[in-house]
């Protein structure tokens, strides 16, 4: 007898998400079998999953799929599956990658860059001391923006800050391109790119190469009065740096999306120093309406044998 072949959800999403996302891959594939992961698994349940579909499950969830042959992400980051030693090697991990989210990451980016150049961030703190005080205005054409990682974020991003007229400098792993914008690539040349920004935005993956990179030195790099937009990975800021470079007056605000540790622990400094502003992970949440189109995507192609979008390349980290 075959067993049947299955798709496994494994998530730690609450109970009204888990069910949206089984209703809407349960429509879009109705001759799949789809195992709810948040039920247990047993051997009515487990045999036939070949391929498993994964957002934040815990470490080991996967464990013990002698079938599986493909692990899809539902999330763009995917430093957690690379770190499960139980997730075997050889099996293809493809992440998510939806249009619609870049284009969230773009509205939320853009909303962090034009706070930072009009100086909106700041007035938001004078309401709450009932001052009146008016800045001088600076223009889009006059505020610089880093842009750090250029893939599928990075661009747009770097796409819909420049047409606000932000001027644009975008730093990638290996020698990119894009329209409008100057690029740079490798370690050595990022000193010249924080140095010519007012406002840094990460959206560069967690890799070895990026977990720490905004330490002191970095912040040294940029520019005295710039910003950090986080809207990557909370592993890439040591936090006391930040606090540091913030107290010197080195920096003047850091728009933070994302944290060492989720939820940001309430004792954080961050959640009241007047130059922090906090976001709850939610620059570029996975929408079940557009992912699912991406998930089904990648599982015909996986099934034809054809190539994958966002096969992520275990060697390089992302
Ligand atoms: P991606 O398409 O894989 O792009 C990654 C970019 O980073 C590429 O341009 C890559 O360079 C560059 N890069 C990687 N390592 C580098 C290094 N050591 N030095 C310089 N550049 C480096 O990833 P993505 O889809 O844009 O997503 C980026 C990250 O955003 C995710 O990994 C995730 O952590 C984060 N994210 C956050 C949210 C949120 O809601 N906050 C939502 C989605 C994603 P190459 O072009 O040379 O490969
Ligand atoms: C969210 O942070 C993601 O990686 O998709």
């Amino acid at each position: 007898m075959t067993t049947k072949k299955a798709i496994l959800l494994a998530t730690n999403f609450d109970a009204a998400e888990q069910a949206q996302w089984l209703a809407l891959l349960r429509a879009a594939l109705p001759d799949d079998l789809i195992v709810d992961g948040h039920a247990p698994r047993g051997p009515g349940n487990a045999d036939g999953i070949d391929i498993a579909l994964v957002a934040n499950p815990a470490l080991g969830a996967l464990q013990g799929l002698t079938q599986l042959r493909l692990v899809q992400s539902l999330w763009a980051g995917v430093e957690r599956l690379l770190a499960d030693p139980t997730i075997p090697r050889d099996v293809p991990l493809a992440r998510m990658v939806d249009p619609a989210m870049n284009t969230s990451m773009a509205e939320t980016a853009l909303w962090a860059v034009l706070g930072l150049q009009r100086g909106f961030f700041g007035y938001a703190r004078q309401q709450h001391q009932g001052q009146w005080l008016q800045h001088p205005l600076q223009r889009a054409d006059e505020t610089p923006v880093a842009v750090l990682g250029l893939g599928q974020m990075g661009r747009a991003v770097a796409r819909r800050l420049l047409q606000a007229g932000y001027p644009v400098q975008a730093w990638s792993r290996s020698a990119q391109e894009m329209p409008g914008a100057v690029t740079a690539s490798g370690r050595d040349a990022l000193r010249g790119v924080l140095g010519a920004a007012q406002v840094v935005v990460d959206l560069l993956p967690l890799t070895p190469d990026t977990a720490g990179l905004f330490n002191r030195s970095i912040f040294g790099q940029m520019r005295r009065g710039s910003a950090l937009v986080n809207l990557a990975r909370g592993a890439h800021v040591v936090d006391a740096d930040l606090l540091a470079a913030l107290a010197e007056g080195h920096l003047s605000h850091a728009v933070l999306d994302v944290f060492h540790e989720e939820p940001l622990p309430a004792s954080h400094p961050f959640w009241k120093h007047p130059q922090v502003t906090v976001l709850p992970h939610v620059a570029a949440p996975t929408d079940p309406r557009t992912a699912v189109a991406a998930v089904v995507a990648n599982l015909i192609a996986h099934r034809a044998g054809a190539p994958l979008t966002g096969l992520v390349d275990r060697a390089r980290g992302y």
